[in-house]
């Protein structure tokens, strides 16, 4: 295990360090709490720390608060001396694991590291647990022939390290994709972490990607791991990536080339090993022919490139989608199972998708929402999508049964309603409604409409 050490006695630093190299544990050292801090923040590495109560500056409980910002998942064992055993007590209130006391007891010590690890181990394996489970929820519906190939080459790259550029349409189904990948593959148990490009502005796109020092730029109050850091030893996913500013998409390059980054306002580069999926639904050769994209850049994303098919070329998927779809939304609202008359299941295949399968699972809710069921029919299809779709919007008045969820719903409505008629193009959608990009972005989340 990695461990660090800080306490401002030499004599304990040393003895500690002593007992644990004699472990084969690797160990970094810290004189005061400053000094290990900054050596957290280099060293992701690290999985447990000692950390001395009484030290000149700020003392121990100041830096176990501030080392759980920095690091949630580190695990920060007490160093006590006479008189601090109160003190102590409520460090482990605080998150800390444990304590010693001083004088130290190397069984004691060596006890207490492997109660960590066993820990530690415990909560890695809980984590992947919880993730198999709601990754079947992630699960990629469809058996048609298009899906069927899309199938077989994610299972081929998960294995790997290659970066992947994830190509389609609008809600075709690229994160899913990204996910699948990073599940299936060898980093499955280490962090899954998501960009959207499109979403940052970009004056605050690198300061997300590669984090920042404290007081870097006005508004940078603290210390700030970036993206990059976080993914350590898992896989980040840039989301529309076709978005980036040109200046973000250099310094990426650089990450790619280095394995390494660099904060906004700092001057250390730490190591970072990061499993890099990308997606756009830009056609990301034109976006380098004309200036926008980087194409040094572009090669060195596009290793494997997925395209994701259309909805549209794959009606045979659309029967069990619309069907899976209609029995979730239902069994969330508490609704009566509804199914799809035949008619309305030919009519659904024969429909272009412009928005694929987000706009089919989006009308399978509505279905749920709005109709009385059981069996839904071509005509109720028609009246949720066609120009006299707005129509059925008078429904909330009915269905709302406070203000605030009146608010909601037709909050919800217009947006969904304005998103499908700029084929889910969020920054065109965003322009026409005179909308902050960001603005629409979080209300879109907060609806579920993405
Ligand atoms: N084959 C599939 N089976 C089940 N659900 C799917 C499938 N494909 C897509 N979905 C679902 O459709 C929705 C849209 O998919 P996703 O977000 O992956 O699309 P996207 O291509 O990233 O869209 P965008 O371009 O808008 O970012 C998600 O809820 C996803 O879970
Ligand atoms: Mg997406």
């Amino acid at each position: 295990m990695k461990i660090l050490i800080i306490d401002d006695d030499e004599a304990i630093r040393d003895s500690l360090e002593l007992v644990l190299r004699f472990e084969h544990h690797e160990v970094r050292v810290a004189r005061d709490g400053e000094a290990g801090l900054a050596a957290l923040a280099a060293d992701p590495g690290l999985e447990l720390a000692f950390l001395d109560i009484k030290m000149p500056g700020r003392d121990g409980m100041e830096i176990l608060e501030e080392m759980h910002r920095l690091r949630p998942d580190l695990s920060v064992v007490m160093i006590s001396g006479h008189g601090t055993i109160e003190t102590a007590l409520e460090a482990t209130r605080k998150g800390a694991q444990d304590f010693i006391e001083k004088p130290l007891d190397r069984d004691r010590v060596l006890l207490t590291v492997r109660n960590v690890q066993h820990l530690r181990r415990l909560k890695g394996e809980n984590q992947a647990l919880r993730e198999r489970l709601s990754s079947t929820s992630r699960e990629m519906l469809g058996s048609s022939p298009p899906l069927e190939g899309l199938r077989a080459l994610i299972q081929r790259v998960a294995p790997t390290t290659a970066r992947v550029l994830i190509m389609g349409e609008n809600g075709a189904g690229k994160e899913l994709v990204a996910r699948l990948i990073h599940d299936l593959g060898d980093r499955s148990g280490k962090p899954f972490v998501d960009v959207n490009c499109a979403a940052i502005p970009s004056e605050l796109l690198e300061s997300e990607l590669f984090g920042h020092e404290k007081g870097s730029f006005t508004g940078a109050t603290e210390l700030r791991r970036g993206r990059f850091e976080q993914a350590d030893g898992g896989t980040l996913f840039l989301d529309e990536v076709g978005d980036m500013s040109l200046g973000a998409q250099a310094k990426v390059l650089r990450v790619i080339e280095e394995q390494r980054v660099q904060r906004v306002g700092g001057n250390q580069s730490i190591p970072v090993d990061v499993r890099l999926i990308a997606a756009t639904n830009k056609d990301l050769r034109k976006e380098c022919e004309e200036g926008r994209f980087r194409e040094d850049l572009y090669y060195r994303l596009n290793v494997v490139p997925i395209q994701v098919p259309p909805l549209r070329e794959r009606p045979g998927d659309v029967a069990l989608l619309a069907a899976t779809f209609l029995a979730q939304s239902a069994g969330r609202l508490g609704r009566p199972p509804l199914e799809l008359a035949e008619p309305a299941r030919a009519w659904l295949e024969r429909q272009p998708w412009p928005g694929n399968v987000r706009q089919l699972r989006n009308l399978m809710e509505r279905c749920a929402i709005l109709l009385d069921g059981p069996r839904i029919e071509v005509k109720d299809l028609e009246g949720l999508t066609g120009p006299q779709a707005a129509a059925a919007a008078p429904d909330v008045f009915r269905s709302a049964r406070s203000f605030e969820e009146f608010k909601e719903l037709s909050e919800r409505l217009f947006l969904q309603q304005r998103l499908q008629e700029h084929d889910w193009n969020v920054k065109r959608t965003a322009e026409a409604l005179g909308m902050q990009r960001s603005n629409l972005y979080k209300k879109m989340e907060r609806y579920g409409l993405k």
